[in-house]
Parts: C-alpha cells; sequence; structure tokens
C-alpha cells in the first residue's frame, strides 16, 4: 500500500449518438485532455475513515445527489478491506457538473483509478467499467456506459452498448471541435426518462429519429474513414434537428448551433443528454475555431474549449 495515489480521467463528448446509444446504437465519443478530474489518496494518521475534501466533509455526510461517488467509494472500500484505516480523498475537477461532459463517470474513474494505484493492485479495463457503473447506476438510472467508457479512454471511440468499445482512428489534423457550455444545468436522468416516455407514448414519431441517429454515427465512421470534414460537419446538424424533435433540446442550445454555422463551423449539436449543457461545433482549421469561440461567447456561452484532433496519439495519419 501507498501513502499517496493518484487517478486520473477525462471530460467525454459525444459526437455522434447520444441517447440513441441507450438503445444499442452506435456512438462515437471523445475525450477532452483539457478538461480532466485528478482523485488523490492518502493515507492519514487518525480521524474521519475518509474525509473528503473535494465535498468537504467525511463520507458519511455526503449529499443524496452525490449517493452514487459514496456508494461507490464505500464499495471500494470494502473491497480493499479498508474499513479500519484513515484516509484523505481529494478530488479536483475541471468538469463543470450536469452539462453533458460525462462529470459523475469521469469522477467515479478517477477514483477508481486512484483506490487500485493506492492499493498497488491491477485494474483491468472491463474491472474499471464495471466498478464506475456502481456510481453511474445510481446516478443516472440505465446508463449506457459510454460516458465512462469515454472518461477512461485517451483517444476516440467507437462503442456500441454492451458489445463494442474500441479506439478509432482518423485524420483531420486541422480540424477541431469547439465546445461551448451554456451553463445550463441539464439532468442525464430526466433527459433519458423523456426520451423513453417518448418513445413509450408516440413510438411512430421517435422510434424513427432513434434509428436515424444511430445511421448518422454510422456514415460519420465512414465520413472519418475518408476524412469527409463537411459530411461531417452535415451529419452534426442533422443529429441536432433529431435531438430537438426529441425533445432535448432547447431555445438557448438552438440558438448557440446557429451562431456556430453563421460563423464558418461545418455543423453543431448538443452534446450528451441535453436540456442544457453543451454544444459542439465542428472547424475546419484553427482560425474558425477561434472565430466560433468568440461568437459563442458573445452570445452567453459562460466557457468554451478548443479540441484540437491533431492532439490524439493516432497510429495512422
Ligand atoms: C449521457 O452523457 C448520454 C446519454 O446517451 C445517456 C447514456 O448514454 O447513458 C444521453
Amino acid at each position: 500500500m501507498k501513502d499517496k495515489a493518484t487517478g486520473k480521467s477525462y471530460a467525454k463528448i459525444i459526437w455522434f449518438g447520444e441517447h440513441s446509444v441507450v438503445y444499442e446504437k452506435p456512438a462515437i465519443a471523445i475525450p477532452i485532455y483539457s478538461v480532466d478530474v485528478v482523485a488523490t489518496i492518502q493515507r492519514i494518521p487518525t480521524g474521519q475513515q475518509i474525509h473528503c475534501r473535494y465535498f468537504d466533509g467525511p463520507i458519511s455526510e455526503m449529499a443524496e445527489n452525490l449517493r452514487g461517488v459514496k456508494t461507490l467509494i464505500t464499495h471500494l472500500v470494502s473491497l480493499f478491506g479498508a474499513q479500519r484505516l484513515a484516509f484523505d480523498l481529494d478530488i479536483q475537477s475541471k468538469l463543470p457538473a450536469e452539462r453533458g461532459m460525462g462529470s459523475s463517470a469521469a469522477t467515479a474513474i478517477a477514483i477508481v483509478r486512484a483506490f487500485f494505484d493506492f492499493f498497488e493492485v491491477n485494474l483491468t479495463r472491463s474491472q474499471l467499467l464495471k466498478l464506475a457503473d456502481i456510481e453511474e447506476k445510481i446516478t443516472h438510472g440505465n446508463p449506457s456506459g459510454l460516458d465512462s467508457a469515454t472518461a477512461s479512454s485517451n483517444m476516440p471511440i467507437w462503442f456500441i452498448r454492451n458489445k463494442i468499445n474500441e479506439q478509432i482512428d482518423f485524420n483531420l489534423p486541422t480540424s477541431s471541435l469547439v465546445i461551448a457550455d451554456s451553463g445550463i444545468k441539464g439532468k442525464t436522468s430526466e433527459a433519458v426518462s423523456l426520451v423513453h416516455d417518448n418513445l413509450v407514448d408516440e413510438p411512430e414519431s421517435s422510434q424513427p429519429l432513434i434509428d436515424e441517429l444511430g445511421k448518422i454515427a454510422e456514415t460519420a465512421r465512414n465520413a472519418l474513414a475518408t476524412t469527409d470534414d463537411v459530411l461531417l460537419g452535415k451529419l452534426m446538424t442533422q443529429s441536432q434537428r433529431d435531438l430537438a424533435q426529441l425533445g432535448v433540446s432547447n431555445h438557448t442550445l438552438d440558438t448557440f448551433c446557429q451562431v456556430a454555422c453563421d460563423n464558418h463551423a461545418l455543423g453543431a449539436k448538443l452534446t450528451g443528454s441535453g436540456l442544457g449543457g453543451c454544444v459542439i461545433a465542428l472547424a475546419k482549421n484553427q482560425r474558425d475555431a477561434q472565430q466560433i469561440s468568440t461568437a459563442l461567447r458573445k452570445a452567453g456561452a459562460t466557457q468554451t474549449w478548443i479540441q484540437s484532433f491533431k492532439n490524439y496519439q493516432f497510429s495512422t495519419g
């Protein structure tokens, strides 16, 4: 056992396939390196069994909305038979919560990694995702697993629930995604329930949208293989229309997408569960990315980030 250990994870952005991924359609998602979570565990001589600095108190006093994280920590403590030890757990997160960037999954992944590092035990990827799921099931109800899969990856991924979780290579060296936070909170569990209810109440109008979102993800994968950024942009805008019809967009997100497209974006859409959160826009080059980012801030975005694809360590390209 170490005296101190850390675990790290990333924010995730769903490029294609949010919501339809819950119904086993494919999705493409990417980790955002500049927006990370770092969990640090340190032995302390005495005191609370686990004092969580991030939440500013002992875990027994964690708020109800953090029940998932609390349950995960409790599970890890008993997994390692560490009930008699005293720790300080510090979590530094650059992710805004409830903005579709996978804050809860990234927090869970960082905590699991920190615990395994602390107890010097090897952690397999499937073990990591299973453990993160303990938290995600409590926080989100019926998670597809995409958030944890992306938060724990260094590379963009192609994902089908319970079937495929693989890295994808593509070659878009000058392009980037601009991410803009609306500052509006959107609860994943509410958005997922809304889509579920629409599917039950109005299957004739909702099911084709889910099917189309899945097809868009497949087409996008081909467009990545042929480096067709114009098509990728169009597919993003088409996704946004479908997601809006499913009822998970709002006026601010629609406006941000329009502002991005008016400022040279090849396409734009909401990302994650919607009802708030972030919009992503595809920029052909760095100059366009800066212009889109500035325009979105002027339109009211509380934060923007630019993720360039050249930063990923693709094996090709
Ligand atoms: C949430 O980040 C993404 C959703 O597709 C839900 C999920 O995949 O579990 C809306």
